[in-house]
């Protein structure tokens, strides 16, 4: 049987455009710089923070060892976001100061990456 390549091509053409709905859908009224901020964070996360907080925040068994809180945890979400910064600038404990490597947009940026790993469903202050 013979294809209808012009069926063929509307119905490809169709697919992708539906696709791309669905994923403009799913992303929501959000600028492409913040998605590259956004996907910046998670990277800057993975690089520096994962090691110990665990990807998802929940912390690795190096993390727990030097006793990492749970990022996702209500403890840590009813922190205010400055004092959360604080913390990632100046470093606490076992915890290392990172205003030196980064500045203050980026740790805030972090801060608000951070905001998103909240599977308790605590409430979080802005
Ligand atoms: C060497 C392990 C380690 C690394 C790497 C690390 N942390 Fe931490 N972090 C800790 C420990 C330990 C604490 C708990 C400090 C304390 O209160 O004694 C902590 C605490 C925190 C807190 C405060 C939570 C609260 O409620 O007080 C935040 C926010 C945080 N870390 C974010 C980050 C971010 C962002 C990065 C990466 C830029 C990072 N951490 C990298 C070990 C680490």
């Amino acid at each position: 049987m013979m294809m209808d390549l012009r069926k063929f091509v509307a119905n490809r053409i169709f697919k992708i455009a539906v696709c791309w709905a669905l994923a403009l859908a799913a992303m929501g009224p959000v600028s492409s710089s913040q998605i590259a901020a956004k996907t910046e964070s998670v990277d800057t996360f993975k690089r520096n923070c994962a090691v110990c907080h665990a990807a998802d925040g929940s912390g690795t068994t190096l993390g727990n060892r030097v006793h990492v809180p749970d990022l996702r945890s209500k403890e840590v979400h009813e922190k205010t976001s400055a004092a959360l910064a604080q913390i990632i600038s100046t470093g606490k404990n076992a915890m290392p100061p990172f205003g030196t490597k980064m500045d203050s947009e980026e740790v805030q940026r972090l801060v608000e990456y951070i905001r998103q790993f909240h599977g308790d469903g605590a409430d979080h202050q802005k």
